[in-house]
């Protein structure tokens, strides 16, 4: 018989993977389902929102949480964990005085309208990713800097602003690489904006970089790049940020999706440094998969919504949170005609889903496959819970499935040496079990999902996380 969870109690059992974890461990993991491969070495690095309360006070909302680092390291059939708190200035602080100090996207500090005017003063929660570059551990978050840490001991050294490099732009915490070469973007102004885009080698120092205006107020949390284009989506916000200086709102409450607008894309060419927009239909997306050239088009794949997952209130009620309403996007494919300048749609995948990537190697080529995030159920309004391998070929797919109460991250794929072939590798994912109120992480093999490998236990629960990668290195001391 097949037990099929009510939607409260998979509406309470999501909360729950959004409990605090205010420990920090290190040990190696005993209890394994399976084997682990012996050709998986090296290191996972995840990153994701660890606390949910200071001194007893709820934050507003989970991209305002502190960002706790949730490492795995695969060495010779044995994977050793840690976590740890990224040591920001705010996270001490907070720590120290228990109580909230800084306002978020969507947190405001106690005390009302008068404790909050006038203040700008954002906490950087290096909450969003985590990725070692050019020697360099980053956590990172897409408002600032990015934080350094040690790979070895995860020991905050401190804010980067890469030697120099940045000034008042931010550094978003979704860069891609290309061809071995590392890119990202960032950001400074509100309304208008200018957006930055920097190459590093893999030394992490500048290949070059260029800068581009803006218009209006713009949301980029993540790009797509191809061998002769950087591509933004530019969604149709608006931002009435009266209410946010006067104390009144939260940021996340001043911004207002506008269905009626277009949605335009940015397609900037690498080598010419010149920006052209072309617009589409209204439609939201935090992600995207991967973009392509072929001829004269651009193909890209994006994680779409038909609007913009705004709460009503700066309250983190996520057991009070109903899945009638879709609040994940699902999986769409764009054409973009570089002659005719004109932009389709068409869904791939209809279901809820999230968190695409694909091989490291085909960034920037054209791919087969896509691993993400999906609805175990074919609707989009229960959460995202299970592992898919999309084939864009002839839209088959191949899916595992948690379990009912069980929830799983961002699938991140790990090539095996050789051949290069684009499912010839393992998909790592760090699973919450809400049955038993602790985390897993698993290992799949992307060429059949149909049976996890390995399933390495946790003595203790992680909160759900954002995002993550993988480096061939595994830093033990
Ligand atoms: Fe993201």
């Amino acid at each position: 018989m097949v037990v099929t969870s009510s939607p409260s109690q998979l509406a309470k059992d999501w909360a729950k993977g959004y409990t605090s974890q205010p420990n920090e461990y290190e040990y190696e993991i005993q209890n394994i389902e399976g084997q682990i491969p012996s050709d998986l070495q090296g290191t996972l690095f995840r990153n994701g929102p660890g606390l949910f309360e200071i001194g007893g006070e709820t934050i507003g909302h989970i991209f305002d949480a502190d960002g706790m680092l949730r490492v795995f390291r695969f060495q010779d059939e044995k994977v050793y964990f840690q976590n740890r708190y990224v040591r920001t200035k705010g996270y001490l602080k907070e720590q120290q005085e228990q109580t909230i100090l800084y306002r978020g996207f969507g947190t405001q500090k106690s005390g009302g309208w008068l404790a909050n005017l006038f203040n700008t003063n954002f906490k950087n929660a290096a909450n969003t990713n985590i990725i070692y570059w050019g020697k360099k551990l980053w956590a990172m978050w897409e408002g600032g800097y990015p934080h350094q840490l040690n790979p070895e001991t995860l020991e905050t050294i401190g804010l980067d602003n890469l030697d120099e490099l940045l000034n008042k732009e931010t550094f978003s915490a979704h860069p891609r690489i290309i061809d071995d070469t590392f890119i990202n973007f960032g950001v400074s102004g509100i309304s208008p904006q200018t957006l930055t885009i920097w190459e590093l080698n893999q030394q992490g120092k500048k290949i070059k970089s260029s800068s581009y205006p803006v218009e209006g107020f713009s949301i980029f949390h993540d790009f797509l790049v191809t061998p002769n284009y950087y591509i933004f989506i530019k969604h149709p916000f608006k931002l009435n940020v009266l209410p946010w200086l006067l104390g009144i709102k939260s940021l996340e409450q001043c911004l207002s999706f506008d269905n009626k607008s277009k949605t335009k894309i940015l397609i900037i060419s690498r080598q010419r440094e010149t920006m052209e927009v072309l617009e589409t239909e209204a439609f939201f997306g935090f992600h995207h998969g991967n973009a392509w050239e072929s001829e004269d088009k651009i193909y890209l794949t994006t994680i779409c919504s038909n609007s913009f997952p705004q709460r009503k209130k700066d309250k983190m009620e996520l057991d009070k949170m109903s899945f009638d309403q879709p609040i994940f996007g699902q999986l769409w494919q764009l054409t973009i005609d570089l002659v005719t300048k004109k932009v389709n749609r068409q869904p791939l995948i209809e279901r809820s889903c999230d968190f695409p990537s694909v091989h490291p190697t085909f960034v920037g080529k054209e791919n087969r496959y896509l691993y993400l995030n999906v609805a175990s159920k074919s609707t989009n309004k229960t959460p995202i819970q299970s592992i898919m391998k999309y084939d864009q070929s002839n839209g088959q797919y191949q899916m595992w499935n948690p379990g009912e109460r069980s929830f799983a991250g961002e699938p991140v794929f790990v090539p095996r040496q050789s051949p290069i072939e684009e499912d010839n590798g393992y998909l790592l994912s760090v699973v919450y079990d809400a049955s038993i109120h602790r985390s897993y992480v698993v290992i799949l093999d992307a060429k059949n999902l149909n049976y996890p490998l390995t399933k390495c236990y946790l003595t203790h629960h992680l909160p759900q996380g954002f995002h993550g990668t993988w480096t061939p290195q595994n830093f033990l001391k």
